[in-house]
């Protein structure tokens, strides 16, 4: 069976791939920020996982307001990004999987999820800037990757505890795969942030902790919220928090944290990252 071996969290603020671009790590702005990633890496590095299972949400590269699905899930060979504004650079294309994908494609249906199956689609920063985390260099290309994209950006969103339930199904999925590969899953963007309104620049750092310490000992608690009262609390983007929840949810049972950062803010946005290990 395909084994999950761990889950990791991380922001995807655009901006962490331009300092990574520009090489500036160890500025004073930075370093304290990327002084998180390297007992992450050096695990990744370890284990060779695979395959990732990365819960992103994309800000309008491919799904704008127009066409936006609760859940999309790749099914593709290949993944390309492409300028989104930021100034992100275009980067080597992420390898894509098209078994194991189909396989959750066809659990979530069978278990009353209905995800958006999605052969050809772009990523946005919101899945290429924690991969160029993790592999610096944009080094991902011997892992293959299956997005899962989560609607954060127009209402009605999923909510927490939807988003939750959707990990565990996809964790249940990845039990029953007959392969023997190893599989890490991510749980991107977050934590609080506002980014446009009269509250931008809004960061609730105890809120932030309590997320991280609930990821941990009771998610269940974390999807007792609703995602107006994520905005109200971690502002608009706080709601980003739905794809830890389902990185988590996906983690089946009881973890604990083997690693934690926590900066805030860069850019707008309490930046969190863990890793986390089954007991
Ligand atoms: C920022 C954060 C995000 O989650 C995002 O998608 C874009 C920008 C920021 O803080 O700059
Ligand atoms: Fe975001």
């Amino acid at each position: 069976m395909a084994k999950i071996i761990g889950g990791i969290t991380t922001s995807h603020i655009p901006a962490i791939g331009i300092a990574m671009d520009r090489g500036l790590e160890d500025t004073p702005y930075w370093k304290d920020f990327f002084a998180g990633y390297p007992p992450i890496r050096e695990w990744l590095g370890e284990q060779k996982p695979d395959i990732a299972i990365v819960f992103y949400n994309d800000h309008g590269l491919e799904m704008f307001l127009d066409k936006k699905p609760t859940f999309a899930i790749g099914c593709a060979p290949s993944y390309d990004n492409a300028d989104e504004g930021w100034g992100i650079a275009t980067i080597p294309p992420v390898t894509g999987e098209t078994e194991l994908s189909w396989h959750i494609v066809n659990e979530l249906i069978e278990h009353d999820f209905d995800p958006t199956v999605c052969q050809d689609i772009k990523v946005d920063h919101g899945l290429t800037v924690p991969l160029s985390l993790m592999y610096p260099g944009h080094n991902y290309q011997h892992m293959k990757v299956i997005p899962v994209c989560i609607n954060c950006e127009r209402h009605p969103m999923p909510k927490p505890s939807r988003c939750y339930a959707l990990g565990q199904a996809i964790g249940k999925a990845v039990e029953s795969f007959d392969s023997d590969q190893k599989v890490v899953v991510f749980g991107t963007g977050g934590l609080s942030h506002q980014l446009d309104g009269e509250r931008a620049g809004i960061i609730n750092a105890d809120f932030d902790e309590e997320c991280m310490n609930k990821l941990v000992s009771d998610p269940e608690a974390l999807t007792r919220y609703s995602n107006d009262e994520l905005v109200e609390i971690a502002g608009a983007q706080g709601v980003e928090l739905n794809m830890w929840l389902a990185m988590r949810g996906c983690m089946l049972g009881k973890v604990r944290e083997v690693h934690r950062n926590y900066v805030a803010p860069i850019s707008n946005t309490g930046a969190g990252t863990q890793l986390l290990l089954n007991e």
